[in-house]
């Protein structure tokens, strides 16, 4: 007797049915309150983006930061992008993924949490139009070593040089609340980006 699955398998919907265009989307892993997010949507209205934030308390702050904006091209959802990335998201269908000093977790027995294991940067990867982006940034040395070590590791990804230089309206940077605070403290910041193969 073979077993039956739990659970159907889903088909994950097209991005032009919840954004109703065909626009490239880009998505934020942890957008935390949402600044760049925001921003990023204002300055890129060709473009669509998508955040998935696992606090839902943070996801109601950006619902009221879309709310006041109205900016149209940008949507949040409360959830873990793990279980995202393996049943919301098509296969090459992410034009770039932003992932902005995710949580280093620092006990190494609390690791397993990070996002950064497994086969998280295939999963990534997959869902990556051919051309596509993973751009990274942190404040921790020794977790963007090994972030940078499993994003290599993948062989449809190549690095390029990437830095911070999307501007707004005002010629301001556009920039994460983290990364705001740690460049006006001063501290060293470290940047990638990757580039899946076409
Ligand atoms: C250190 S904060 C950085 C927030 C923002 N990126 C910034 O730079 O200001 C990390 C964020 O990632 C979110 N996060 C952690 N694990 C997540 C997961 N599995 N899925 C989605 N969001 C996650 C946390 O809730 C938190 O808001």
């Amino acid at each position: 007797m073979s077993a039956e699955p739990i659970l159907p398998s889903l088909t994950p919907p097209a991005w032009e049915d919840i954004f109703g265009n065909a626009n490239p989307v880009e998505v934020e892993i942890g957008p935390g309150k949402g600044a760049f997010l925001l921003a990023a949507a204002q300055s890129t209205p060709e473009h669509n983006f998508f955040g998935v934030e696992f606090s839902r308390r943070r996801v109601y702050r950006i619902k009221e930061l879309i709310e006041r904006e109205q900016p149209g091209n940008v949507l949040a959802l409360a959830a873990d992008i793990g279980c995202v990335l393996n049943t919301l998201i098509r296969p090459e269908s992410v034009t770039v993924f932003h992932l902005y000093f995710p949580d280093p977790w620092w006990k190494r027995r609390h690791h397993r949490r990070r996002l950064f294991r497994g086969d998280f940067c295939v999963a990534l990867t997959r869902a990556l139009v051919p051309g596509g982006k993973i751009l990274i940034a942190t404040d921790v040395q020794t977790y963007f070593v090994e972030m940078v070590k499993q994003l290599e590791a993948v062989p449809e990804l190549a690095q390029f040089p990437w830095q911070r230089d999307q501007r707004n309206r005002n010629g301001k940077l556009i920039l994460t609340d983290f990364e705001r605070q740690f460049m006006d403290a001063g501290k060293p910041i470290y940047y990638a980006g990757f580039r899946k193969k076409a």
